[in-house]
């Protein structure tokens, strides 16, 4: 699959067949993330797997608690409240694999480059035939020192981008995209 067939392919998939992704494809999509560019080529990056159904779950439930928890920060997050309320809910639909890309270092670049990453990965996600989905949701939860600890994430690092990975059962909608808006600068009369 050429890059932009894949590009244009990639969907948010938010249900997954009960089919386990094997090591040597989940190496492939990790080793596809190395190949983001970062600044200065520090790749500063560090890889979570977690294929554990029951610590999945786990984790879902933790991560639904700290957002209701934070729910008075996050007024956006008002008409989630039902989802996130609701037992059923998995925040990660149940797929297989999570990959939580963290930065190793505190700084912004470091985020940008995990971003990086972790677009690399789901597009090469893509081309082996599997859905992916950024679960921002469970970032509040994950930035915490219990969900560190838990899953023995190094107190300095950030988690940046958790992508589930699976695939996928069905085709998911595709959503619309907004035409961009570009704006093009001529010569520049400078004062
Ligand atoms: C930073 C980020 C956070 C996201 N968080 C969630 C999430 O918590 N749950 C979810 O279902 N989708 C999440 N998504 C997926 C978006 O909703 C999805 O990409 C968007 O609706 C566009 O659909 P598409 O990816 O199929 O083009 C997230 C995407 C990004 C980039």
């Amino acid at each position: 699959m050429d890059v932009l067939t894949a590009i244009h392919a990639r969907r948010a998939v938010r249900d997954y067949r009960d089919e386990p992704v094997t090591d040597a494809v989940l190496a492939a999509l990790i080793d596809a993330a190395t190949w983001a560019p970062s600044g200065i080529n520090l790749q500063p990056w560090c890889f979570f797997v977690i294929d554990d159904a029951a610590t999945l779950a786990a984790c879902s439930a933790r991560a639904k608690t700290a957002l209701q928890d934070a729910a008075s920060d996050h007024p956006e997050l008002a008409s989630l409240r039902p989802m996130l309320a609701s037992p059923a809910f998995n925040i990660f639909y149940n797929a297989p694999v999570l990959i939580i890309i963290c930065a190793t270092t505190a700084d912004e670049m470091a985020m940008k480059d995990c971003c990086l990453a972790a677009q690399n990965l789901m597009l090469a996600a893509t081309a082996k035939g599997l859905g992916s989905c950024w679960i921002g949701l469970s970032e509040t939860w994950l930035n915490t020192d219990q969900a560190k600890a838990a899953l023995g994430i190094p107190s300095e690092f950030k988690p940046v981008a958790p992508i589930i990975v699976g695939y996928p059962n069905g085709a998911p909608s595709v959503p619309a995209r907004r035409e961009p808006d570009v704006r093009h600068v001529g010569k520049v009369a400078w004062s």
